[in-house]
C-alpha cells in the first residue's frame, strides 16, 4: 500500500446513505485488510456487490506442489526453456518454488482473460520482463510495460488484457501480503526523503467510470483450490472509491540504488517487503568507489535465508552460465559468492548494468516438478573452477 487517494465520487463521511443523481442508494463496500484492522478502501457501487450465484469452475493454473525431496545443492532453473500454457492469465501461470509465504513463478497470458479474477490467497506482485498491458478492476484501470512491477491486492476483483505479443511476468504470489519496507517510511506514512523511490516513482490505477464489459463470471483462488461465481449485473459499477488499498505499477528503473565506499548488502535494495519474504531490486549503477573495493559479493551462506535471484537483463558479472529468465535459488546455509575468477576481476570495476529481481525468503523453498525440467544440472560444480 502506497498513499490513502480518492477517485470518482463518495459521500461526505463514511458509512452514510449516498444516492446517485436519481436518487438511488448507491451500496458501500469495506475491502479490508486484517478483519478490519488493516489497510482498506471504500467502493462505492451501483448494484449489491456481495449478490452472487455459484458457478462452475472454468479456469486455473496448475497448483503448486513439491517435487520429491532432493540433495541441498545450489541450483539454476532456465524459464528460458519452460514449456509455458497458452491462455489467459486466469490459467497461464506456472508455479516453480514455493513455500508457505511465497510461491514464485512465470505468468505467461497470451489471451486477455474471459472472466474476472481474485486471488484471496494472497497478493499478486508479477515482474513484467517482457510484455505489457492492462489489468482492468473495479477501481480503474491500469496500463503496465516491460520493466513494471505490478500490484494487484489479495481479494481484489481483476483480469489482465496483454498487449499484442510475447508476454514473460515473474509472478509473486505473497500470502502475507505486500507492503514497502517501513525504514523507507516517516513518522507520517511518506516515503522519506532518503528512501529509494518517491510517491511519485509509482503509478496508481485510474478510475474512469462505471464499466460494463459482458463478462459476469468470477474466478477465485483460495485455500490452494479455484472456484466460481457469477453476477447478474457487471461488477466494474463502481461510481468512487477512498482508500488505501488499490493496485499499482512501479517500473524498477525508478529504483535509486546506493553505492558505497564498499560493498553493500541486499537489504540497500530492498523495493517490496512482505511476510517471510524481502524484494530487492538489482538496477544498473555505479559500484563501489573505494580504490581497493572489490565490487562482486563476498562468499556467504545466509543462514536463515533461501536467495532467489531472477536475471532479467544486461551482464551478470559475478555469474556464468546465465541469462535472461534464469532463477538461481541458493538454498539457506549453502555457501555461495562468484563464479571462478569474476571476484578477482571485479576489482577496478566502475559500473554494472545487471538487471535483477532478487528474494529473500525465510522459510525453505520447494520446488514444482515444472522447475526440476527446466533445471541446468551443471549450477553446483560451476562454482569450482
Ligand atoms: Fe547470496
Amino acid at each position: 500500500m502506497l498513499d490513502r487517494i480518492v477517485q470518482g465520487t463518495v459521500p461526505r463521511k463514511h458509512h452514510i446513505a449516498f444516492r446517485d443523481a436519481e436518487g438511488r442508494l448507491l451500496y458501500e463496500e469495506a475491502f479490508t485488510r486484517a478483519g478490519f484492522d488493516g489497510p482498506y478502501t471504500l467502493v462505492y457501487h451501483r448494484h449489491r456487490p456481495h449478490a452472487t450465484h455459484a458457478a462452475a469452475v472454468r479456469h486455473g493454473w496448475t497448483l503448486p506442489q513439491a517435487a520429491p525431496p532432493r540433495a541441498l545443492l545450489k541450483r539454476h532453473y532456465r524459464t528460458q526453456d519452460l514449456r509455458t500454457p497458452a491462455g489467459p492469465s486466469a490459467s497461464a501461470r506456472v508455479p516453480l518454488l514455493f513455500n508457505a509465504d511465497v510461491t514464485i513463478g512465470l505468468a505467461t497470458p497470451t489471451v486477455e482473460d474471459p472472466v474476472y479474477l481474485s486471488n484471496g490467497d494472497g497478493d499478486d506482485l508479477f515482474f513484467v520482463f517482457e510484455g505489457g498491458g492492462l489489468l482492468r478492476s473495479p477501481l480503474g484501470d491500469l496500463r503496465f510495460a516491460q520493466d513494471d512491477y505490478v500490484y494487484v491486492p489479495k481479494g481484489l476483483l481483476h483480469r489482465f488484457v496483454p498487449d499484442p505479443g510475447p508476454q514473460r511476468w515473474l509472478s509473486l504470489e505473497l500470502s502475507g501480503g505486500v507492503h514497502l519496507p517501513t525504514q523507507w517510511r516517516n513518522e507520517a506514512g511518506q516515503l522519506r526523503m532518503d528512501a529509494p523511490y518517491s510517491h511519485r516513482d509509482f503509478r496508481r490505477v485510474e478510475w474512469k467510470g462505471p464499466v460494463d464489459e459482458g463478462i459476469r463470471e468470477l474466478l477465485v483462488k483460495r485455500a490452494g483450490a479455484f472456484h466460481a461465481f457469477r453476477f447478474d449485473a457487471s461488477p466494474l459499477d463502481v461510481v468512487g472509491w477512498d482508500g488505501a488499498v488499490y493496485p499499482f505499477a512501479f517500473p524498477i528503473l525508478n529504483f535509486q540504488p546506493r553505492a558505497g565506499l564498499v560493498h553493500l548488502p541486499p537489504t540497500w535494495h530492498g523495493t517490496f517487503a512482505a511476510r517471510g519474504a524481502l524484494v530487492c531490486s538489482f538496477v544498473p549503477r555505479v559500484v563501489d568507489f573505494h580504490p581497493e573495493a572489490i565490487p562482486c559479493p563476498y562468499p556467504h551462506a545466509s543462514v536463515d535465508v533461501d536467495e532467489i535471484l531472477f536475471y532479467a537483463r544486461g551482464e551478470f558479472t559475478s555469474r556464468r552460465g546465465v541469462g535472461p529468465g534464469s532463477i538461481s535459488h541458493h538454498p539457506a546455509g549453502v555457501m555461495h559468492g562468484p563464479h571462478p575468477g569474476a571476484y578477482e576481476g571485479s576489482i577496478g570495476t566502475r559500473a554494472t548494468n545487471e538487471l535483477a529481481v532478487m528474494l529473500d525468503c525465510y522459510l525453505p523453498l520447494a520446488a514444482t516438478p515444472a522447475a526440476l525440467a527446466v533445471e541446468d544440472p551443471g549450477y553446483q560444480e560451476s562454482f569450482v573452477g
